[in-house]
């Protein structure tokens, strides 16, 4: 692709996805583009090197499978707590912020879930703010990062100023987890008390650069994933009709525990759309070390190779009728067909997303929750179109009314 300034490849079908991203991918590492201007945000953790390593395993064994099992009822109660905060909170017909409020409900499920309720949810707003601004004035140093930091680019103050206030909040928090109680399954007590390689435990910046990795991967991805569920459910009645109906088949007029899970799986098969056709995670770039041939195409080392899922997961000959949204593509029956890399909103290989389990448990969790007492009501006329940040985000923001069900 010729970007003016750079030339990088743009890598689509899936069979040369797996190739970059597992089966050669100590070719492809990240640097460069996105990953060096994510660094000043969340440290080394968003590179190759032994912290990144260390880290990736804590984040691993935290969300491993028996964890989150013994989280997810406590996961479902705060949920259904945030989401009577937010009914509180709300006069019948009057708009909310769907980002804000989503992100509300998300990141108190985090904290209570990971982050042993140490970060007060006064606070919690400042930081999700912080971390927004962040990774959404990036763009200009995630195109050019050859530009040394000493040239200032567009961006660089509100990012500086984001991971500043970023800083304010984490940082006296880890002291004073120094200080006191030790919790189980909490990422901040579990970086305390980590050693690296050569038996030296963490400095400070290093507990904070995890916490912050954690909780960005953690809270922005997801409550921007369900803000574009409302979207395609405003505009898409009968998948939300039949949405409904499997809530409220499965749950009745109970709250969603984690009993009901796999029971909910038209709601699980929506969310795998909503991540096809709204890659949160759309851009997944690499550097090349060494030179390659993908295809009979020569890539040079040194350049900058370019995944996108939201691009592959539009190929027509492997996903026919890209533009519907069709959950019933994530059927048993119909995946079995699809090359595994086919679908990669959660990436693929030595960096695929840790989280992704407690995302599809979490987003299964808050949609239930939410469709169960509420009709969100999209504000606005014509449809809402995604801008690429960091992340895929809403062009606009999303105001919206939650109708009570049985209103109508
Ligand atoms: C909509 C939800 C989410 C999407 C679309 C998403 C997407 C991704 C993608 C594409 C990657 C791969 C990056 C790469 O290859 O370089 C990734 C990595 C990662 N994700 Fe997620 N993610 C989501 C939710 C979460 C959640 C809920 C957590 C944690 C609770 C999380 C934690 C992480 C971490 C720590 C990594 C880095 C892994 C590594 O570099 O080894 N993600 N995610």
């Amino acid at each position: 692709m010729n970007l003016g300034l750079t030339r990088p490849y743009l890598i689509t079908r899936p069979e040369h996805v797996q190739h970059v991203l597992r089966d050669n991918a100590a070719n492809y590492p990240r640097r460069g583009m996105m990953w060096k201007p994510l660094t000043r945000l969340v440290g080394e953790i968003a590179g190759e090197g032994p912290e990144w390593a260390l880290n990736r395993g804590i984040f691993q064994k935290l969300l491993s499978g028996p964890n989150i099992a013994k989280v997810t009822d406590e996961l479902a109660r705060t949920i259904v707590e945030g989401v009577d905060d937010l009914a509180e909170r709300t006069p019948p017909g009057q708009p909310v912020d769907a980002q804000t409020e989503l992100t509300r409900i998300v990141q108190r499920a985090v904290i209570r879930a990971f982050f042993g309720n140490r970060i007060p949810l006064s606070e919690a707003d400042h930081l999700a703010d912080a971390i927004r601004t962040a990774t959404r004035s990036m763009g200009a140093r995630m195109l050019l990062p050859f530009v040394p930091l000493s040239v200032p680019l567009p961006g660089d103050r509100a990012f500086q100023r984001s991971v500043q206030a970023v800083d304010d909040v984490i940082l006296p928090l880890v002291r004073e987890a120094r200080r006191g109680e030790v919790f189980d399954r909490d990422i901040v007590s579990m970086l305390i008390g980590t050693h690296d390689e050569q038996g030296r435990s963490l400095d400070d910046q290093q507990v904070r650069d995890g916490v912050v990795a954690m909780f960005t991967a953690g809270t922005e991805t997801t409550a921007t994933a369900l803000v574009w569920l409302c979207v395609v459910l405003n505009s898409q009645p009968e998948i939300a009709a039949r949405l409904r109906a499997e809530i409220d088949g499965v749950l009745g007029s109970d709250h969603p525990t984690r009993a009901h899970l796999p029971e909910l799986r038209y709601t699980k098969m929506v969310m795998q759309e909503l991540m096809r056709v709204y890659s949160i995670g759309w851009i997944i770039p690499r550097t090349s070390v060494a030179d390659d041939v993908i295809d009979g195409v020569r890539i040079r080392g040194g350049n900058t190779v370019l995944i996108s899922p939201y691009l592959t997961h539009r190929l027509p000959d492997v996903w026919p009728r890209p533009e519907v949204f069709d959950p019933e593509r994530f059927s048993p029956a119909r995946s079995k067909s699809r090359h595994r890399f086919a679908y990669m909103a959660f990436g693929a290989g030595p960096h695929q997303c840790v989280g992704t389990l407690f995302f599809t448990i979490e987003a299964q969790l808050i949609a239930a929750t939410m469709l169960q007492r509420f009709r969100p009501v999209v504000l606005g006329d014509g449809p809402v179109e995604p801008q690429v940040r960091l992340t895929l985000i809403p062009r606009e923001r999303v105001e919206m009314v939650l109708e009570p069900v049985g209103s109508r």
